[in-house]
């Protein structure tokens, strides 16, 4: 799946982006307050990158959507557009949304950019009902994210994320589909 925003565009990983890809999930600063840890090891890092490239073949029922995303003018690497596809019995329930950039790129508004692009085909292309995300309690720059583009809080998850060396809680926010404005 590729497609663009105001200044962005994303597409699927090819076997060429190795580099880019580890670039971010080996990065202890974007990794501190993601749903997965870091990745240190090279044999992992081949692994899960594999496993990227063998899931963006998979058209029927797929569950993950990891996306490079690069500046459409520059076209620099900025980071890693992600979407979960959760599934009730056999239908398409919500898309879960998320984000890791490389730190050079935070603050420019390119994540909330991402956001909105990413509920837009979560919504338009995918038939969900409702969007949701998620972040550690102490990720603030995320929480933000979320609440701009018009998502709301449904709860806090109690030490739900084990992450080095302690349990985390979670916040859980979501908007539904009567609810997405194309313009916010
Ligand atoms: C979470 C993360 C994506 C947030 O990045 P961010 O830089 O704070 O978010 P944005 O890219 O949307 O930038 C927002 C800021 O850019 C500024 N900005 C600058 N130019 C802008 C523009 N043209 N448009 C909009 N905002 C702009 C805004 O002032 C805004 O700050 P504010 O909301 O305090 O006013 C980033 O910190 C990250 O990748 N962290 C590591 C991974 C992670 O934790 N992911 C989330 C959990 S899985």
């Amino acid at each position: 799946m590729d497609f663009q925003s105001e200044r962005l565009t994303f597409r699927e990983f090819g076997t060429k982006d190795y580099d880019l890809f580890s670039s971010v999930y080996s990065n202890g600063q974007i990794m501190r307050y993601a749903y997965m840890d870091q990745i240190n090891s090279e044999e992992e890092m081949i692994e899960y990158f594999n496993n990227v490239l063998k899931n963006n073949k998979d058209e029927k029922k797929r569950s993950i959507y990891e996306l490079a995303v690069f500046l459409k003018k520059e076209r620099f690497f900025i980071g890693i557009a992600v979407i979960l596809m959760g599934y009730h019995i056999s239908k398409v329930k919500h898309g879960e949304i998320g984000y890791f950039l490389l730190p050079q790129f935070w603050g420019k508004g390119y994540a909330t950019e991402i956001s909105k692009t990413l509920t837009g085909i979560c919504f338009r292309e995918l038939k969900v009902h409702k969007v949701a995300a998620s972040c550690n309690v102490n990720n603030t720059s995320s929480e933000n994210i979320m609440k701009k583009i018009g998502m709301i809080k449904e709860g806090e998850l109690r030490k739900e994320r084990y992450k080095d060396g302690g349990w985390h809680n979670e916040l859980r926010y979501g908007i539904l589909k009567e609810e997405w404005k194309e313009y916010c």
